[in-house]
């Protein structure tokens, strides 16, 4: 008889054709570092995350390079906030500070990456400037979101990640940063990115004002085709790596796009993934370490070469261990 449960008898055997693994080098920590605190608060919506200073995201950095983990992806929270957000190209402004702290803890043992996106840095929330009936302007947007990217590359950024959902912002990123001498400077472009629920959390983290939505630049839960139509614009304009966000509930649109694309496929396990998976085991409903590494490896399995996880420290031990 044919017999697929042969090859499930022994754990040496099933980790021998386990077709997909994931390993700590993949991983990216996302992490917020945040101007005039005194010490690390913890996020009460992402229990187990804090809001770090520059000293504490150094202990962070380091301590994420000896797990093996492949990056560190840096937000910042200012202090500061106004219309156009522009304490976030101010070269001593937090994330720029955070990202300098950063590069010097750990050099070239982490790739260090930064959020480029004005949500955190704006007076209303949102992703860019607006018009003067409230909407967020496109094509105004663009040159700062340039003058952001180069702003991190000075400090060090050896990657910059465009989250915001503008039209053309890779090809203005790009061509800033090349102008400025970044040739190598690469470009983690949240390409489908979605308007969700799942960002929650996150709003807390990075005390955000934004009151409404963001559906008018982030894509509809409901297209899939979408997803890989901004995709390949985001690679014709340059972009390094493309990423799908959130993850769990956009598999689809990540298997569609690793199927289809010739660079690094990233996928983003948002907050508010993070966060229901914590509350429910804090319940002590679920397996909590198993369900983070099945997460992670569905991910994986859909096709992410390298995944955006709150849990990406802690799930290296393990990985390690496993493997
Ligand atoms: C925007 C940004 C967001 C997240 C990452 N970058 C929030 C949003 O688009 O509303 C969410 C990340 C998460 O939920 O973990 N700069």
């Amino acid at each position: 008889m044919v017999r697929p449960r042969r090859l499930r008898t022994t754990p040496a055997l099933r980790r021998m054709v386990a077709e997909t693994r994931v390993a700590p080098a993949q991983l990216i920590l996302p992490a917020f570092v945040v101007e005039d605190l005194d010490s690390p608060r913890e996020i009460s919506t992402l229990p187990g995350q804090f809001q770090h200073t520059t000293e504490s995201i150094k202990r962070l950095a380091e301590e994420a390079a000896e797990a093996g983990i492949g990056g560190i992806d840096l937000f910042g929270v200012p202090s500061r906030k106004d219309e156009i957000g522009s304490e976030a190209w101010n070269p001593e402004g937090i994330l720029n500070a955070g990202i300098a702290a950063v590069r010097d803890a750990v050099g070239d043992d982490l790739v260090v990456c930064a959020d480029t996106c004005l949500d955190e840095f704006t007076s209303h929330g949102h992703c860019g400037a607006l018009t003067d009936d409230g909407r967020v302007d496109n094509d105004a947007t663009l040159p700062l979101y340039a003058a952001m990217a180069v702003s991190q590359a000075r400090a060090g950024a050896h990657m910059v990640s465009p989250s915001g959902m503008m039209d053309g912002q890779v090809a203005v990123i790009r061509e800033a940063l090349d102008a400025e001498g970044f040739t190598d400077v690469s470009i983690l472009a949240y390409s489908a990115k979605y308007a969700s629920a799942f960002f929650g959390p996150f709003r807390e983290a990075v005390a955000c004002s934004l009151h409404g939505d963001r559906k008018a630049y982030q894509q509809d839960p409901a297209n899939r085709r979408e997803g890989m139509r901004e995709t390949l614009l985001d690679l014709a304009e340059g972009a390094d790596l493309v990423m799908v966000k959130p993850a769990s509930h956009y598999l689809d649109v990540l298997a569609d796009v690793a199927a289809q694309v010739d660079v690094p496929v990233a996928a983003y396990q948002v907050s508010g993934e993070y966060a229901m998976l914590e509350a429910a085991a804090a319940q002590g409903w679920i397996d909590r370490q198993r369900c983070i590494l099945e997460s992670l490896t569905s991910i994986a399995r859909a096709g992410a070469d390298v995944i955006l996880s709150y849990w990406a420290v802690e799930a290296a031990g393990w990985l390690r261990a496993d493997y």
